[in-house]
């Protein structure tokens, strides 16, 4: 049945016009659209249009040819998606359909990688110069979109913006708006310009030129200045972990699991600074498990070989040779075996061998003798961080290293997501000697210490405490946003949510299917709290589809079941963190969103039956939105008018005994709507 958006008629499926009024009747919504924040790229190439004019066709396509080839192949490098080449402009998308947490980041990195691939077409012969530009703001996505066929992937005004500022780029440059440098400064080195004025803005656009990449390495070990709050369980679980392995020599594997942002990076480098302090030795390697690049099977593993041989990433192949032999040299004693050993490091080290490929039992017995060899001269803390981005074969010689090792001091230190469970089920489980560290959020008391400490005061006005406390639901990583944007800004304003957080959410929502993503996005219209009929009712499905979805949801950390309903006969769960459910809403676009505030008060009526009085404001709330959106969308919903009307003389009603001001009110716009 289709429901026509002008007066609310009834007609058969296949009606393309409303019986009743003869308006058009809507397609339904395809499940292809969502609110995004993205970053888009443009590049242009700079005084080829000029030469174009005199040049024959065919020799013009060819010179671009190789061109855009390599600069689709450093857009695509990085997660993004070229939407369209304009003549000899690109225009490319990063964070849709799929977003990244750090998607301006990678934006810039591969503008700055374009830069590079220019220079080296320029070394080849081929004159061609860009300039670049790019920008970060919320966009419209289709998701089903088809760059590949010409298909449009976003739409907004962050587009056009990217666009200008491009052409005001100088030449062999990158520019950026503010969104991109708050999102990715930690990353990225950026220097002011000059505001931009651009066509169709009252404003002149600040701007910053892209100076470089910042150095990855040694990022786990800047000391953070915000002071550790609580924890003190876990700390003395891995302590005590840690001096167990040291006394008995029993290799042992420790996952600290949690959300992004719980702690679990930080909860590692505690241990460290603990170790620190003692006088004995203990050696340290870290292994990181990148979100992206290619060719990076192993990638911790071979952080930890080069970083024993003191191999670095400028060192050529002859010197990186020497090095790994040196470093091969100090820890087997045994010269025959020191060749064999080289060659099934080398490749993890970047080092070219001769020889034919080596097989993988053996590899995985060459590397682990290497890390019991580590192991041996001191106690080794082996830290393999973000293990939900390992490679599968990472993972199975991380099992074959705690498997086989030998008796040595070695702890295996993991930080993970819980995705990784979604790879791994039975990741570290059964194990005699491994152990999992879960961090649940931080208490209120422990955050509001924390939110002191960022801010360096005692106090802050009771209800910005309150609501930032309440936004970040425990998480460190939040609460550190929050209180930067409060010095940044100001107070006073309206807490809005950092870009970095939504980044960082939203791009966790898009590890989800889209049937599962679809399911939060039903609860969060909801509320935070929800209960597996509204989300059913929403979304026209099964209760029991919906809940095996929404236990889906509870093993992923994004929703927590509640121990006990306040609805009979229906599971109530509630969104993890407020923020994750504000991330999800906001990803619905208007008149879906419209329709499911709708479908939300109708399955609340229908469940309150003779108590719907009771549920009075709740319901005004929900027809209040559907019938804003509707509105924005340019839709008439005389419907929804009278339900909020009915419903605002019951609120009315009900707040008579609490609040005449609110009654009054109430009165007053269900009077309006009326009218
Ligand atoms: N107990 C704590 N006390 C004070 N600050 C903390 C605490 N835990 C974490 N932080 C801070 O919160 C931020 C996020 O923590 P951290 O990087 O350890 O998160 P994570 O769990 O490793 O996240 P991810 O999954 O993204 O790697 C860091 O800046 C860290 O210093
Ligand atoms: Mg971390």
């Amino acid at each position: 049945m289709a429901i026509c958006q002008s007066c609310g008629e009834e007609n058969p499926e296949r009606a393309r016009f409303c019986h009743a009024c003869g308006a058009e009747l809507a397609e339904p919504v395809s499940a292809g659209e969502e609110r995004k924040v993205v970053s888009v790229l443009f590049v242009d190439l700079v005084g080829f249009t000029d030469r174009s004019d005199r040049a024959d066709p065919e020799d013009v396509r060819a010179t671009l040819r190789p061109y855009h080839q390599r600069v689709k192949a450093d857009i695509e490098r990085f997660g993004g998606t070229v939407e369209k080449f304009i003549g000899d402009a690109v225009m490319a998308v990063f964070g849709a359909p799929v977003a990244h947490e750090d998607d301006a980041e990678r934006a810039v990195r591969s503008a700055l990688r374009i830069l590079e691939t220019i220079q080296e077409l320029r070394a080849e012969g081929l004159d061609v110069a860009v300039r670049a530009a790019v920008t970060t703001g919320e966009a419209v996505v289709a998701l089903g979109a088809r760059p590949e066929r010409g298909e449009g992937i976003v739409a907004g005004d962050v587009v056009n913006t990217a666009a200008r500022l491009q052409s005001a780029a100088a030449v062999g440059t990158v520019i950026v708006d503010e969104t991109t440098v708050r999102s990715a400064e930690s990353a990225i080195a950026f220097e002011p310009l000059e505001p931009v004025a651009a066509k169709g803005k009252v404003e002149p656009i600040p701007v910053w030129r892209v100076v470089q990449a910042r150095s990855r390495v040694g990022e786990a070990e800047t000391a953070t200045r915000t002071p550790f709050v609580g924890r003190e369980h876990e700390r003395a679980v891995l302590l005590e972990t840690f001096l167990r392995v040291e006394r008995e020599s029993a290799p042992q594997l420790v996952t600290v699991v949690g959300e992004p942002g719980v702690g679990k990076s930080r909860l590692v480098t505690e241990l460290r600074s603990t170790l620190d302090d003692r006088p004995e030795v203990v050696g340290w390697r870290h292994g990181r498990c990148p979100p992206y690049g290619e060719g990076i099977t192993f990638w911790a593993l071979g952080e930890v070989v080069k970083a024993e041989a003191g191999i670095l990433e400028s060192d050529d192949q002859v010197e990186a040779a020497v090095k790994l032999e040196q470093a091969v040299a100090a820890l087997v004693d045994d010269p025959s075996e020191r060749e064999w050993f080289a060659s099934r490091l080398a490749p993890l080290a970047g080092v070219d061998v001769e020889g034919g490929a080596i097989g993988r039992d053996e590899a995985f017995t060459a590397w682990r003798r290497f890390l019991e060899a580590m192991a041996d001269k001191r106690p080794l803390v082996f830290v393999v961080e973000d293990l939900h981005w390992a490679d599968e074969a990472l993972l199975d010689f991380l099992e074959h290293l705690v498997d086989w090792a030998a008796p040595v001091p070695l702890i295996v230190l993991s930080t993970a997501r819980p995705e990784l469970y979604d790879r791994r089920p039975g990741w570290s489980g059964g194990k005699r000697n491994a152990t999992t560290i879960a961090l649940s959020p931080l208490s209120s008391e422990e955050t509001a210490r924390l939110l002191q400490g960022l801010l360096e005061r005692a106090l802050l006005p009771a209800d910005t405490q309150a609501s930032i406390l309440e936004r970040a639901g425990g998480n460190p990583l939040y609460t550190e946003q929050f209180a930067r944007m409060l010095v940044e800004r100001g107070e006073g304003g309206e807490l809005v949510l950092p870009e970095t957080v939504q980044a960082l959410i939203a791009a966790r929502l898009d590890t989800l299917s889209p049937e599962l993503k679809t399911l939060l996005h039903d609860a969060s219209v909801v509320g935070r709290i929800f209960w597996t009929g509204a989300v059913a009712a929403i979304g026209q499905r099964g209760r029991d589809e919906v809940l095996a979805g929404l236990r889906e949801l509870v093993r992923r950390e994004l929703i927590r079941p509640a121990r006990v309903s306040s609805v009979t006969g229906d599971e109530e769960f509630s969104i993890w963190h407020a923020l994750v459910r504000d991330v999800a809403y906001q990803q619905i676009p208007r008149a879906p969103r419209a329709r499911k505030h709708a479908a939300a008060a109708a399955w609340i009526e229908e469940t309150a039956q003779e108590r719907v009085a009771d549920h009075a404001e709740i319901l005004v709330h929900h027809y209040e939105q559907a019938l804003e959106l509707s509105r924005a969308a340019g839709e008439e919903r005389p419907d929804l008018e009278r339900a909020l009307a009915g419903f605002l003389v019951l609120a009315g009603d009900r707040a008579m005994r609490l609040d005449i001001g609110a009654a009054e009110a109430a009165y007053r716009r269900a009077l309006e709507l009326s009218a």
